[in-house]
This record gives C-alpha cells, sequence and structure tokens, in this order.
C-alpha cells in the first residue's frame, strides 16, 4: 500500500433507518499532504460519507481502514483518539461555555490533558488563528468559532481533518485567512478533506477531487486544474438548466419600505438617512458582515426599535416579527439551522412558520398534510412526508421549504438574508428564480446578502453598508465588483 495514505472508506454504503439510500458503494482515500475535495450538490452524500469516517454514524456496510487497518468507531471519541477531526458547518461548542471551557471538554474527551495545550501554541503557529480563549462561545461570530474548533482539533493530534463546508459563514478574509492556514497544515502532513459545492475553492485548494451525485462517486481522481469548471459542475450536478433571460422590472408606486433619518442600536449603530424600496424592485444590501445588516434587518422586521426616525413597512410601522407578517412581509433569515427546529417534523415547522398568518386554526393534521403537499410540490421540496424531522432534509431541501413557505402567501414585501448560502448550483439558481419572479409580479425585495455575485445578480440598485452607515447607493449598471468592494471596505 501507499504508505502516504492514512484513511480509505471502502465502497460505503449508508442506508437511513426511515430508508433514504444516502450513499451507494462510496470509496476514497486521503492523503498525507494533500486536500480531497469532496464535491457535490446539496444532498449528495457528503456530509453523510465524512460523519461516518468521523465514527457519528454507522455505515450500513462497507469499511473504514486506518493506516492499513480497518477500524470500526463506536463513537466520536474513537475517531478523535485516533486522530480523526471534523469541523461542521455550525459550530459543535457549548454556547454558554467559554472557548477554553469548550477546548478543555474536546481535550478531555480525547483523554487529553497538558500536552493538548501545549500543542495548542504550536497549532496557533501553524495556522496563524488566534482565538479569544475567556470568551463565552455565543458571544462570538462564527468565523471565530470555525477557527477555535481548527485549532482545538490540530491541538488534540488530528491527522486527518475533515472541513464541511468551511467557508459557508466567513467573510472573504476570512476565507483568505482560512486558506493560508489550510496550505500550511498541509506542509505539517496533514491530510485534509474538504467538502463543498464552490467550485472556485475546489481549485484553489484541493490536489484532488471526488464528485458525488445522489450518494454515488461520479468522478474521483481529478486533479481539479486540469479538468475545466464547467466540466465539474456537469459532473456535479448532471446537466445545467440555462439561465433564465432576466425581464428588468419597471419600480412603480410607493415604497413598500422606506427608512428615513433612522438610527438604531444594538451590536453597532446604525445610522440611515434614506432608503426606500419600491414596488417591483429588488435592492440588495451589500456589505462585509457585522456592519450593520442585522441591525437594519431586525429594524425592519420589528425585532428592534429605532432610537429615533421613520421606519416604514407597507404603509405601516410593524411592532413586531408577527405584526411584520400579518401586514404582508416575508422573511427569509440567514441562518435556516436556527429558523428552522430541526427535530420537529416538516408539517410541525409549516405550522409555526405560518401560525403568524394564519392563527390556530390552520394547525389541524390534516390541513398542515394538504399545506405540505402545496408548498413541497410548487417550490420543488424532496422529503420523505410532512411528518419526517427537517433534519433528514438535506441543507438544499430545507431551504426550499423555507423560502417556500415565506413565497407561498403572496407577500408584497420579502426580506431575504443570504437567502442561498450553503446551496448547490442548481438550488441557489431555482431560488434566485424565485425571488427575481416575486419581484417581476410587483412585490418589493430587500436583499441583504454578503454574496457579491448574487447581490450583482438579483439587484435593480445596490446599497452598501459599512460601520452602520450606508457608504453608497449604485445602480446595478453601474456596479462592478471593484466599485463595490471599494465602497464595500469604507472607501
Ligand atoms: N439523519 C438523517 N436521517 C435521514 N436521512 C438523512 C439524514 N441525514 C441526511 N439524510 C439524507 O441523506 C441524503 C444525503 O444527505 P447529506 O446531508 O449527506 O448530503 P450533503 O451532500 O451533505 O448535502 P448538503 O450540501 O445539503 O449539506 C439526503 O437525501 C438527506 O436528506
Ligand atoms: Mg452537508
Amino acid at each position: 500500500m501507499d504508505n502516504s495514505v492514512v484513511a480509505e472508506l471502502r465502497d460505503i454504503v449508508k442506508i437511513y433507518p426511515d430508508g433514504v439510500k444516502a450513499l451507494d458503494g462510496v470509496s476514497l482515500t486521503l492523503e498525507k499532504g494533500k486536500v480531497h475535495a469532496v464535491l457535490g450538490e446539496n444532498g449528495a452524500g457528503k456530509t453523510t460519507l465524512m460523519r461516518i469516517l468521523y465514527g457519528e454514524i454507522r455505515p450500513t456496510r462497507g469499511e473504514i481502514i486506518l493506516d492499513g487497518r480497518p477500524v470500526r468507531f463506536k463513537s466520536t471519541v474513537d475517531a478523535i483518539r485516533s486522530g480523526i477531526a471534523m469541523v461542521y458547518q455550525h459550530p459543535r461548542m457549548v454556547p454558554t461555555l467559554t472557548v477554553r471551557e469548550n477546548m478543555e471538554l474536546y481535550f478531555e474527551s480525547a483523554g487529553l490533558g497538558e500536552e493538548a495545550w501545549r500543542r495548542l501554541e504550536w497549532a496557533t503557529k501553524v495556522t496563524g488563528f488566534e482565538v479569544p480563549l475567556g470568551e463565552r462561545a455565543e458571544d462570538l461570530p462564527l468565523g471565530v468559532l470555525q477557527r477555535a474548533e481548527i485549532l482545538r482539533s490540530l491541538a488534540a493530534n488530528a491527522r486527518i481533518l475533515i472541513l464541511d463546508e468551511p467557508t459557508t459563514n466567513l467573510t472573504p478574509a476570512e476565507v483568505g485567512g482560512l486558506f493560508e492556514a489550510i496550505r500550511r497544515m498541509k506542509r505539517e502532513g496533514l491530510a485534509l478533506a474538504y467538502i463543498t459545492h464552490r467550485l472556485p475553492e475546489v481549485r484553489e485548494i484541493a490536489d484532488t477531487v471526488t464528485v458525488l451525485r445522489r450518494g454515488k462517486v461520479v468522478a474521483s481522481g481529478v486533479d481539479p486544474r486540469r479538468v475545466p469548471g464547467e466540466e465539474l459542475a456537469r459532473l456535479m450536478v448532471g446537466e445545467l438548466p440555462k439561465p433564465a433571460p432576466r425581464k428588468r422590472h419597471k419600480p412603480h408606486g410607493s415604497p413598500v419600505l422606506l427608512l428615513e433619518d433612522v438610527e438604531a442600536q444594538a451590536r453597532i449603530r446604525l445610522t440611515i438617512r434614506r432608503l426606500e424600496v419600491m414596488p417591483g424592485e429588488v435592492l440588495g444590501v451589500a456589505g462585509v458582515e457585522g456592519n450593520g445588516q442585522d441591525e437594519l434587518v431586525s429594524l425592519v422586521i420589528g425585532l428592534l426599535k429605532p432610537l429615533r426616525g421613520r421606519v416604514e413597512v407597507l404603509g405601516g410601522t410593524p411592532s413586531s416579527p408577527r405584526d411584520f407578517l400579518r401586514m404582508g412581509g416575508a422573511f427569509i433569515p440567514g441562518d435556516r439551522g436556527r429558523a428552522l427546529i430541526q427535530h420537529f417534523s416538516v408539517a410541525e415547522n409549516l405550522a409555526f412558520l405560518l401560525y403568524a398568518h394564519q392563527g390556530p386554526l390552520m394547525l389541524t393534521p390534516r390541513s398542515l398534510e394538504g399545506l405540505y403537499r402545496r408548498v413541497a410540490e410548487e417550490y420543488r421540496v424532496v422529503a420523505e412526508g410532512p411528518w419526517v424531522p427537517v433534519s433528514s432534509l438535506s441543507g438544499g431541501n430545507q431551504q426550499k421549504l423555507l423560502v417556500g413557505t415565506q413565497l407561498h402567501l403572496g407577500p408584497r414585501l420579502l426580506v431575504a438574508v443570504n437567502p442561498t448560502r450553503g446551496l448547490d448550483v442548481a438550488t441557489t439558481r431555482y431560488v434566485r428564480s424565485l425571488i427575481d419572479g416575486l419581484a417581476a409580479g410587483g412585490a418589493g425585495v430587500l436583499l441583504v446578502s454578503s454574496d457579491l455575485d448574487e447581490v450583482l445578480e438579483l439587484s435593480d440598485r445596490i446599497a452598501v453598508i459599512y460601520k452602520g452607515r450606508i457608504t453608497g447607493i449604485v445602480a446595478r449598471e453601474e456596479a462592478t465588483p471593484e466599485r463595490l468592494g471599494a465602497l464595500m471596505g469604507g472607501a
């Protein structure tokens, strides 16, 4: 055997208890000092495969070979002790504990004491990551928590590091830092598995690529620098549908959203002289995360009261999110992990999402089943039925469920935050077409997105937010990534 191979997954099959065949005979090897990208659209089986290597779930069939010997992990603790670590899309830290306490728990589970803290210093040097050990996890941005998780993995002797869509919650600068750290970890001899559906990342960081589609390997041993991006995309999703030509809307009437001389304070102070969204218009808000986007959205949906100034939604001022929904607003939050209750059924989640509109009369099992069928059909949600837990849906299907329930009611103002974050090419295209269609039908859309391509693709006008202020509003025709980038950096 090639002794640079550290881990091998052989012919893995995974059938979940509810009958979903997530993996169907998948094999893959990880090598020392190499980044192996696992590429595939939502629901392809990427996370499932890596959770198997990490000992979190057991394969229905197939083998894991570590250093040439078959292993059977009873839990993630076994995997961690064998030098495997996994960093998920959502941090696995106890929110109310500090970073230091979280690390301690992790080290303990790995059976490590002082030596792990010594290795932490080495890990800090290798990665260039600094994290505030004394802060509570819940007070820190996702990017910082991710760095803390990578650090603790290295400190606990990880030789194999699995990163599951690691750039989803990062700012562009943080992505740069992560890639630099990955390059240095490679030099230290780590084997990395890198899950993504972002092609440019694969080209930048991966040494080899395995492409999964619907639980099967459709390509392996692919050198990302030799295969054109288009080919990778085609492998990932099958044939790509052509994007529909975009119709331009003509805004008319009085604004569906108007902010005037507003000041508000939450994490940061927000000062807005004037911002409006017309019916039939998509107003994009671009900016590096944490520059007042949360405050702006909270104001609009009635969660945050302004210190002064006027916030007018559809002619009124919502006093609560429920009020906002009743007035004809709809909201797609940035974090679907929090918007959906993962261990509740799809139908129960529908009930929660639509409660504000429909009141308790909607909440019979039969009406929920009917509603589920309509939403699932109209918005292409693939699920086993209304009563399976939301957690059994892939990320893309969860997002379609969320977007579908909001659009189902025909809102006149949609507030959408990072609506395609973490979605694959095909689902992204679909969700964007829904937003575009809503605006074409006369609704106004406030699109808050840290994805510049998304903002450029969907918006009629683009407002750039920086340190709590709108630093510029640019018509789409005049917007270039360079110009927006400059405004985003406060230039
Ligand atoms: N705990 C579970 N129970 C039942 N089915 C599941 C479970 N987790 C995942 N699945 C199903 O298995 C399939 C593969 O899901 P998985 O999460 O591995 O995909 P993925 O490639 O990571 O997708 P994404 O890009 O959306 O994260 C999907 O059909 C999903 O609905
Ligand atoms: Mg996944």
